[in-house]
């Protein structure tokens, strides 16, 4: 019987749990024993696991977080961290891990894939969509929608007090979210961390703003810049009254929407199917709504761009003249 594991690893994301009951339920009907790591990378490192069945994933799909736990863990960022993962891995799961987690990783399966002869099978999940090679995460979907239905709410305020609102939302240092949440939202000024900005053309595009409109939002990238400093120039030169709201850890949980849950289960079902095949050192990916894969070289190695023609798209209808 082959011996597989299963990990989440990293930030947790809406959806992790879809992927983790199609993991073991693909595992079970391939009659594999499969192990589910605990508490990320650390379960790795203090042998932290248990053999899962099909029960164990009852329920959960509508779940957010992550039923098996997950941690940031610095250790695994060194090379004793790495020689003991390698090492336990080679004995829990011999024939195979799947990595569900974010960009980091992507690039600690990446690592692990080089030093030891055990399949690893990363699967994109994360609510920041920042990983190269796939046009999703699992996880982002639930997250613009989350952040959306919080910018509704605070476009109500703004517009009845004819405020100014700086929107931070999550994305480290991308800005996938910020923009998708921008675009969705109808932000009239949208900053993210790859385009260059600055304070002086802020204060220009809300001076522009001011007869044409009662409230506006400035959905602002948290890798984008200091909201709280933009906040203090923006009300000083403008004499407007603007504030600050961060969205914060909110983006992270809640039950995964329609799309966080299907993707989670199908790259959760073709992780281990790969598996099956004798295939290696892939991560699941979903580029032009299919089912893809890339060498786990590639998102370790990459950086994920962002699309400027949003960028344009989200300007152009937000009203702003040229
Ligand atoms: O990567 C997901 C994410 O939520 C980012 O958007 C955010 O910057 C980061 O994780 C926060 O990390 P932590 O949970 O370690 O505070």
């Amino acid at each position: 019987m082959k011996k597989i594991a299963v990990i989440t690893t990293g930030g947790d994301a809406p959806g992790m749990n879809a992927a983790v009951r199609a993991v073991v339920r693909t595992a079970r009907y391939c009659n594999f024993q499969i192990s589910g790591i605990k508490r990320g990378w650390w379960g790795l490192i203090e042998n932290d696991f248990f053999v899962m069945g099909n029960r164990d994933v009852s329920g959960i799909i509508s779940r957010g977080g992550t039923i098996l736990g997950t941690m940031r863990c610095p250790l695994s960022k060194t090379r004793k961290g790495m020689d003991l993962i390698v090492k336990n891995l080679g004995r829990i799961a011999p024939d195979g891990i799947v990595v569900i987690g974010g960009d980091g990783s992507m690039r600690a399966s990446y690592e692990i894939s080089k030093r030891c002869r055990v399949p690893v099978i990363g699967i994109p999940a994360s609510i920041d969509n920042d990983i190269a090679g796939t046009d999703e995460t699992i996880g982002f979907d639930t997250a613009i929608n989350t952040a959306l239905s919080a910018i509704d709410k605070i476009r109500d305020t703004a517009t009845s007090h004819e405020r100014v609102f700086i929107v931070e939302v999550m994305g480290r240092d991308s800005g996938f979210l910020a923009l998708s949440a921008g675009i969705a939202s109808g932000a009239e000024i949208v900053l993210l961390p790859e385009i260059k900005w600055k304070k002086k053309d802020v204060l220009k595009k809300l001076i522009s703003f001011e007869r044409k409109k009662s409230s506006l939002i400035i959905v602002m990238a948290e890798g984008a810049g200091d909201c709280q400093c933009l906040c203090e120039y923006l009300s000083g030169k403008s004499g407007k009254r603007v504030r600050v709201s961060k969205l914060g850890y909110i983006q992270r949980g809640g039950s995964p929407s329609v799309d966080s849950r299907i993707l989670g289960s199908v790259l959760g079902y073709r992780a281990v199917e790969l598996i099956k095949k004798g295939k290696k050192n892939l991560m699941c990916a979903w580029v032009n709504d299919r089912f893809r894969t890339v060498p786990l070289s590639y998102p370790a190695r990459h950086r994920k761009k962002i699309d400027r023609e949003m960028l344009k798209i989200s300007n152009v209808l937000s009203g702003q003249s040229r």
